[in-house]
């Protein structure tokens, strides 16, 4: 199937086949399209929990309008933003420089101009990023045939308290993925017609 027809059969799962798991390899696969997702700076301010635990995905589920899509999921991924940007940022540029004194130097104008911009930015904006990484990984899931669902409907501190995070992470979305379950009947899907989502300008 082409990418598009992958995205026409794609839709928000609310429940999944609980018989049926992601393979290591097909996780993998996702997981290196999150990896390769773009950000500002490239910074990549967040971090990624990959549940598999079923009490953990139970109790998560109750503390997300006890949605099924949950709890049934071969694998919860929990998208989580950093708030320590700072601390990003160095990571950031220790990490490209690969502990080289002339390659820190040389990318100095870049790291300068990220520093100045994180006084200026906001949770929000390490959230946005989030957002683009789950795009990556349902396009992923689409194109592997692997269901997932797409959500905002939890307790964020809840679901922090549960998994025991560390303070530098705000929970900003869930994913679960897996195989939609037989009785599944999903709500036939629609967008917008292109020209109320379009405008050319010639
Ligand atoms: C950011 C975001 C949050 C969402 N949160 C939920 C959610 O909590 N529960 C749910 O069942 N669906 C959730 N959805 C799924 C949307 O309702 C669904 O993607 C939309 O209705 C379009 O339908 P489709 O994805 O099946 O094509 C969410 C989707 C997005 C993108």
């Amino acid at each position: 199937m082409s990418f598009l027809s992958n995205l026409e059969w794609r839709y928000a799962a609310k429940k999944f086949d609980t018989t049926k798991k992601v393979s290591d390899e097909d996780l993998d696969k996702i997981l290196e399209a999150i990896r390769l997702t773009p950000t500002s700076f490239g910074m990549q301010p967040y971090h990624f929990y990959i549940v598999t635990n079923q009490d953990k995905k139970d109790v998560i589920q109750a503390a997300a309008w006890n949605q099924a899509q949950i709890g049934t999921s071969s694998h919860l991924i929990v998208m989580c933003a950093r708030n320590d940007l700072m601390t990003v940022k160095d990571e950031y540029f220790d990490a490209m420089s690969g502990g080289s004194v002339e390659v820190r130097a040389n990318l100095r104008g870049f790291e300068d101009m990220v520093t100045g911009f994180i006084p200026h930015s906001s949770p929000e904006w390490a959230k946005k990023q989030v957002y683009i990484a789950q795009g990556f990984a349902l396009a992923a899931c689409a194109e592997l045939q692997i269901d997932s669902c797409p959500m905002e409907g939890f307790d964020a501190a809840a679901v922090a308290k549960i998994l025991e995070l560390p303070s530098n992470l705000d929970v900003a979305v869930l994913l679960p993925i897996g195989y939609r379950a037989d009785d599944e009947n999903p709500r036939p899907k629609f967008r917008f017609s292109k020209e109320k989502l379009f405008t050319n300008i010639v």
